[in-house]
C-alpha cells in the first residue's frame, strides 16, 4: 500500500475546488427552478444521450467537475417535468428550492434515524406532532415518516390486521387464523392498498372493492350490505379504507359515515389520505374532510400536495401501542441504553419496516417553517379553485366535455368534435394527450371512466397560473382539430 493509499479517504483532495463546484451547483439549481416555466414541460431523452448510460462500471476516479458537467449535459435537461407549472400528470408535487437545499443539508449531516439519541429524531418527532395537529389526531398518537403513500398504507393496514385478527399474528402468521379476514374500500381505491393486502398475506380477493356513486365516492349502502353478507358467510371484516381524494377523479369518501360503520362493525378505520389529508391545511377543503380525526390510521403524502421533494410520506396511528406492537423487534444490537448514543425515548425503527432511515424529516421541517401552514394551505385552495376554473373553461367550449364531477383538484375531460363513435373518440383523445406532452406544452395524464378515455388534469402544482389552463384548453382544441382534419 502506498503512503497515499494508506491515508486516502473519499473526501476531496482540494476542498476549495469542491467549494467552488458546490457554489456552481447551487447557482445552477436556483436558475433551473427560476426559469423552469420557460422550457418545455417534458422532452424525450435523445438516443445519443441514452447511449451514454450504457457504459460500464467506472473503475478509476474521475474529475468531480467533469462528472458534474456530464450531469449538466446528459441528465439535468431531461426531468420528468413535475417541477413545471403545466405538469398535471398522475399525482405529484413540484418540490421547492428550500426542500432541495434541505436534502443537501440532511445528506451532509447524514444521520440514520433508525435509532440513537441525536437531534434528527427530535426533528422527525416534531414533524409528526405537526401532522397530528393538521389532521386532528391526539398528541399521544404515533407516527412515522415513510417513503410515500404506498408505504404509509402498508404500515396502517399491517397494524389494522395485527390488531384485529385476534391472537398473536406476528408469531403464528395468517395460516393460524380460522376465519378469512376482509378489508373494504371503493372500486376507486388506489392500487397500492391492494398490494398491501396482498403483502399481508390476505390475498387480493379479500380486498372487497365496493361500487361507487355517480360522484365516484363509495356507496355506503353497498358497503354495509357487503360487510353484513361477509359476516354471515363467516368472514371477519377488519378494516375499511376511506379515500379522501381518489386518484382518478379526486372524489372524497364520506369519512364520518365510514367511521360510524367502523364503530358498528368493530373494524379499523384507515384513511388513505395520500391526496386529500394534507388538504386539511386548506380553509376551503377542510370542511369536506370532517371525520378524518376519527381515523385509527392515516396515510399522508407530503411529496404530493405539500410539495416536499420526493420521497416524503407519513403514517399516523391513533394507538401508539398498537403501532409499536406491530413493528418493534429489538435484539441486543438494537437495545437502548440508559445514557449515551443508544439512549433516547423513541427509536423510529420500532414503528415501521425500515431500520436505516434517512433524515427526510429535515426538508419537511424546513419547508413548514419557511412557508407556514397557512401559505401551504393557500396553495392547495388555489389548485382547487383552478380545477373549478378549468371546469368552467371546458363547459364553455363547444369542443370539450367534462367526463366526471370535479373532485378536489382533478379534472377529467375530453375533446369531442361531435358525431364520432366511442373507439374513435378514445383514440383521438389519446393522440391529443401524447401531442400535448411531446410538443412540451403541458403534461396531463389520462384515465378511462365508464369506457370513456379522458385527459386527466391533476393540479397539485404551486407554480400553475390560471393562464396555464387557458393555454391547455386552447392547445387541446388546436391539436384536436388538426388531428380530426
Ligand atoms: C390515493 C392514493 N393513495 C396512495 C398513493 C400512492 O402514493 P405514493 O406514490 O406516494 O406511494 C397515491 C399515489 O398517487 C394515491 O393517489
Amino acid at each position: 500500500m502506498s503512503n497515499e493509499e494508506y491515508y486516502e479517504t473519499l473526501d476531496p483532495e482540494d476542498w476549495d475546488e469542491m467549494r467552488g463546484l458546490a457554489h456552481q451547483m447551487v447557482d445552477d439549481a436556483v436558475e433551473y427552478l427560476k426559469t423552469v416555466g420557460d422550457r418545455p414541460v417534458w422532452q424525450a431523452v435523445p438516443e445519443a444521450v441514452k447511449e451514454t448510460f450504457k457504459s460500464g462500471l467506472p473503475e478509476q476516479p474521475g474529475d468531480a467537475t467533469a462528472v458534474y458537467e456530464e450531469f449538466l449535459t446528459n441528465i439535468f435537461p431531461y426531468p420528468l417535468g413535475n417541477i413545471h407549472p403545466r405538469f398535471w400528470a398522475w399525482y405529484m408535487g413540484n418540490g421547492t428550492i428550500m426542500g432541495a437545499l434541505a436534502e443537501f443539508m440532511a445528506a451532509t449531516m447524514n444521520p440514520n434515524i433508525g435509532g440513537g439519541n441525536h437531534v434528527a429524531g427530535l426533528v422527525e418527532a416534531q414533524v409528526l406532532n405537526w401532522m397530528k395537529e393538521v389532521v386532528g389526531l391526539p398528541t399521544d398518537a404515533s407516527g412515522l415518516l415513510v417513503s410515500g403513500g404506498s408505504m404509509a398504507n402498508l404500515v396502517g393496514l399491517t397494524i389494522a390486521r395485527n390488531t384485529l385478527a385476534g391472537g398473536d399474528l406476528r408469531k403464528n402468521g395468517v395460516q393460524s387464523l380460522d376465519r378469512k379476514l376482509t378489508v373494504y374500500a371503493s372500486t376507486e381505491v388506489h392500487s397500492c392498498n391492494q398490494k398491501a393486502v396482498e403483502l399481508l398475506g390476505l390475498g387480493s380477493d379479500s380486498l372487497r372493492k365496493i361500487e361507487i356513486n355517480d360522484d365516484y365516492t363509495i356507496n355506503l349502502q353497498k358497503l354495509e350490505s357487503k360487510i353484513v353478507e361477509d359476516i354471515q358467510s363467516g368472514y371477519q371484516p377488519i378494516c375499511i379504507i376511506a379515500t379522501p381524494g381518489t386518484v382518478n377523479t379526486g372524489a372524497i369518501d364520506d369519512l364520518n359515515a365510514i367511521a360510524d360503520l367502523c364503530l358498528k362493525f368493530n373494524t379499523w378505520f384507515h384513511v388513505d389520505g395520500a391526496i386529500g389529508a394534507i388538504a386539511m391545511l386548506s380553509d376551503t377543503v377542510r370542511p369536506l374532510l370532517t371525520g378524518i380525526e376519527r381515523a385509527d390510521s392515516i396515510a399522508l403524502d407530503l411529496h404530493k400536495w405539500m410539495h416536499v421533494p420526493f420521497e416524503a410520506g407519513c403514517v399516523l396511528v391513533r394507538d401508539e401501542k398498537a403501532h409499536r406492537d406491530s413493528f418493534s423487534l429489538t435484539p441486543e444490537y438494537l437495545e437502548k441504553t440508559e445514557g449515551g448514543l443508544a439512549s433516547g425515548p423513541v427509536w423510529f425503527s420500532e414503528y415501521g419496516v425500515q431500520l436505516s432511515r434517512s433524515f427526510r424529516a429535515l426538508k419537511i421541517w424546513m419547508m413548514m417553517k419557511e412557508h407556514g401552514s397557512k401559505k401551504l394551505g393557500r396553495m392547495i385552495s388555489r389548485n382547487v379553485d383552478q380545477a373549478q376554473y378549468l371546469g368552467r373553461l371546458i363547459e364553455k367550449s363547444a369542443h370539450l366535455e367534462l367526463i366526471a364531477p370535479i373532485g378536489l383538484d382533478i379534472v377529467c375531460y375530453r375533446y369531442n368534435p361531435g358525431e364520432t363513435d366511442l373507439p374513435t373518440l378514445n383514440h383521438l383523445n389519446r393522440s391529443i394527450l401524447i401531442e400535448l406532452q411531446e410538443q412540451g406544452i403541458a403534461a396531463p395524464s389520462y384515465t378511462t371512466l365508464n369506457d370513456r378515455y379522458c385527459i386527466r388534469v391533476a393540479i397539485a402544482n404551486h407554480r400553475s397560473r390560471y393562464e396555464d389552463f387557458d393555454l391547455l384548453i386552447e392547445q387541446t382544441i388546436r391539436i384536436g382539430q388538426s388531428i380530426s382534419a
